[in-house]
């Protein structure tokens, strides 16, 4: 790292390691710092009254603040018109309708009012925007379900009587879009604003209303949560549901830095993704004083230093309280199950450390956890400083951890180094699983590594085999365009696929030894930034420039053909290999029709010893065997008498034995399938559990009552799904 000179203004924070070597210089006041172009944008973005600010605290930009005067110029530049770094991928997003290459969102700093009662989130924003070009005549932004009251510019006013207060800004909704919603259209007209200049800076507020049926955000009533009294509410903004939380520029390659607070009846306590502040913030919300309650409140408020990108604001109030895990960890949760969650976590420091060593330099300040109630709709989370997990982890024994350690890694690849948009989603996906199984494989052993990968090959495989070879969406970089929801794309391809592709890169430049310094050199070479398919080839190609196995790399069938990949992968099967050998002899004695009692000598005595993932692996293999002709009931409840299934607390296991249980017509299996169905809503259960009863004799009524009775209590996403899976049109 070269600073030639640090400017008196330069907080610690500011030069961290993202600081580092040469091309770009920052002024400040009369400073000079040496940059990297790669942490241009991430300086750019930096809020000016945070990073860059005559005292070393408070770290929140205000904005009642007078603005510190920076600027960014070329190290060879002098002057102040000079260009500002630009994106490091200008790919078009066809997920986002903002105009984010023209004008672009550097910092949001938010007023949040959460009513609970009416399920709403009363809120402002201040925006703060960089020009990417002369002159843009509007910015727009993304909205989908939000209420526009006022917009206003706060910067730069032009005249002296203008600095009493925001101006006016004239607004417009752009039609709707059926999946990508309304573009919040803001005019900047010349004379209002003075010249716009690539470069330029201003700022502007934005005063909206979340609505109910805003797909970001479920709202809980007091029953759906384990203490049974309090509301609750959490977001979920991965891929696009950002915008109907707050207007945003919703595209990954939008990242920005932000501030919030937070208001909520007590004794509710807000979270977000971002460091907590210790202190309550002074001076409550002045943009939403139209909006007091008349009940007592908490004031939260939260900093978020690394630009992020939209999918990554989150949210969550509730009833809430804490154990801690670690120098930089807790768990939160409902108060009585912060004790189960501190059991099953006490590992994450150990993943983090591990992720460290091989990633690189941990720069989010806090690692927490959240642990939701049963509706949260994924498994687990990544937002930033806050990971939000579903309590389908709590099998009491710690084996379903790797899910933190997936969502640690992202700490590195999704979070820091970001896909450009959701085309290159396996980018974030793929290469995390790559880093989730090099943490564990650090943490257990290759063996372990190499178990995993297996079963993500064999995963994989079933994916495209649901799909079918041909489906466009089986493909690595699948085409967006158009405004097909993320959502309906999402499935295991870009996960077992891209790691597919990774391994296979790794293996051909020289295996780990090689591949895993390069790996730390994408992270940083990238970092703060996004990157298409196309990008990280390049890079690719560049780091192994002087292996010749490095030029044999068939990118665009990897990237662009549907189906499995055009190379097969060899792992070792050590430890899936018990496991197989078990299901070979079940689906034989089932074939055969030996009987009802299972395999001669099954017992017990079987699976004794192994570990959940063995046994899933078992019973996904069997599955497998039995994919043409499912199994006989009384086959079925055998398994699961011998082998404990029904006593067994892990979600994993359940559900791989209902997915071989329900086409066999087990009644016992499909009504436990449906008490599943009813006591959580994480999508990866919901979807194939209710496809499967669905397709099932018995199942299918069984599903659409379930579904009748419990759908309203999912979070929207999942009802979305699930409502498509089984053909209802939802109202
Ligand atoms: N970021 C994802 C969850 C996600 C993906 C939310 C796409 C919305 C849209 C998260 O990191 C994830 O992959 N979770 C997995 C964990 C697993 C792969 C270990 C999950 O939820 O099951
Ligand atoms: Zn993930």
């Amino acid at each position: 790292m070269r600073i030639t000179q640090v400017p008196f203004a330069l907080t610690r924070r500011a030069c961290s390691s993202a600081l580092a070597q040469v091309p770009f210089s920052i002024r400040a006041r009369n400073a000079v710092l040496l940059l990297p172009d790669s942490q241009i944008t991430f300086l750019a973005s930096l809020p000016r009254s945070g990073a860059l600010r005559p005292q070393a605290r408070p770290a929140h930009p205000t904005r009642h603040q007078a603005e510190p005067s920076f600027f960014l110029t070329r190290a060879t530049t002098t002057t102040r018109s000079s260009p500002v770094p630009l994106l490091s991928s200008m790919a078009p997003d066809h997920s986002s309708l903002s105009n984010f290459t023209e004008i672009r969102v550097t910092h949001s700093d938010f007023e949040l009012d959460v009513n609970l009662g009416k399920k709403i989130i009363e809120g402002y924003v201040q925006l703060d925007a960089i020009a990417e070009v002369d002159s843009p005549s509007h910015l727009l932004l993304d909205t989908r379900d939000l209420t526009i009251h006022r917009v206003e510019l706060h910067s730069p006013l032009q005249s002296p009587q203008e600095q009493g207060g925001p101006i006016p800004l004239k607004f417009q909704m752009d039609e709707p879009h059926k999946v990508l919603g309304s573009a919040l259209r803001l005019e900047l007209p010349a004379n209002l604003v003075g010249p716009l200049t690539r470069g330029s800076r201003l700022s502007l507020g934005v005063r909206f209303t979340t609505s109910p049926s805003s797909s970001a955000v479920q709202f809980l009533d007091p029953a759906q949560t384990a203490g049974g009294r309090q509301p609750y509410l959490f977001t979920q903004c991965q891929a696009i549901h950002a915008r109907s939380l707050v207007p945003c520029q919703d595209s990954p390659g939008a990242k920005m830095s932000y501030s919030a607070v937070v208001r909520v009846p007590q004794p509710l306590t807000a979270l977000m993704s971002a460091v907590p502040d210790e202190q309550p913030p002074a001076g409550g919300l002045p943009h939403l004083a139209d909006v007091e309650p008349n009940y007592p409140t908490n004031l939260f408020s939260f900093y978020q230093k690394v630009p992020i990108a939209p999918y990554l604001l989150a949210l969550a109030v509730g009833e809430l309280s804490s154990a801690t895990l670690g120098p930089r960890t807790r768990v939160w949760s409902e108060p009585s199950m912060v004790e189960a969650g501190a059991y099953e976590f006490a590992d994450t420091n150990r993943f983090l450390e591990a992720g460290e060593a091989i990633a690189g330099e941990y720069v989010w300040g806090r690692y927490d956890l959240l642990l939701l109630p049963p509706s949260f709709p994924y498994g687990g989370m990544e937002n930033p400083c806050l990971t939000f997990v579903t309590p389908t982890l709590l099998a009491g024994d710690r084996s379903l951890t790797n899910v933190v350690a997936h969502e640690i890694a992202h700490s590195w690849t999704g979070n820091l180094v970001t896909n450009a948009t959701w085309e290159h989603f396996w980018l974030n996906e793929g290469f995390t699983m790559f880093l989730e199984r090099k943490i564990l494989g650090r943490l257990h052993g290759p063996a372990a590594f190499q178990f995993h990968a297996s079963q993500g090959a064999a995963k994989l495989a079933a994916e495209v085999e649901r799909l079918g070879a041909d489906n466009p969406y089986t493909r690595l970089v699948p085409d967006l365009s158009g405004g097909v929801d993320p959502d309906d794309v999402f499935s295991s391809i870009p996960y077992e696929k891209g790691f597919y592709f990774l391994y296979y890169l790794q293996e051909l430049v020289g295996g780990a030894d090689v591949f895993d310094p390069f790996l730390a050199a994408y992270i940083a070479a990238h970092q703060h930034t996004t990157l298409t398919s196309a990008e990280f080839r390049k890079f690719f190609e560049d780091y192994f420039k002087e292996v010749p196995a490095a030029q044999t790399v068939d990118w665009d069938t990897w990237f662009f053909s549907p189906g499995m990949p055009p190379v097969t992968n060899t792992y070792d099967t050590s430890l899936a290999q018990q496991a197989y050998d078990l299901a070979m002899k079940w689906h034989t004695c089932d074939v055969m029709g030996i009987g009802s009692d299972g395999p001669a000598g099954a017992s017990p005595a079987d699976v004794a010893g192994w570990s959940s993932e063995q046994m899933v692996a078992f019973l996904d293999k069997l599955r497998q065997f039995r994919a043409l002709q499912p199994m006989h009931k009384t086959m079925t409840k055998r398994l699961a008498e011998l082998y404990g299934i029904y006593d067994s607390n892990n979600s994993e296991i359940r559900y791989s034995f209902f997915k071989l249980a329900i086409p066999a017509e087990d009644d016992q299996a499909l009504s436990a399938a449906a008490s599943m169905l009813r006591s959580q809503g994480r999508m990866k259960f919901l979807r194939p559990l209710y496809r499967a009863l669905h397709r099932s004799k018995a199942g299918r009524q069984l599903a659409e009552n379930t579904f009748a009775d419990v759908g309203m209590s999912y979070h929207p996403i999942a009802r979305k799904m699930v409502a498509a899976d089984l053909g209802i049109k939802e109202q």
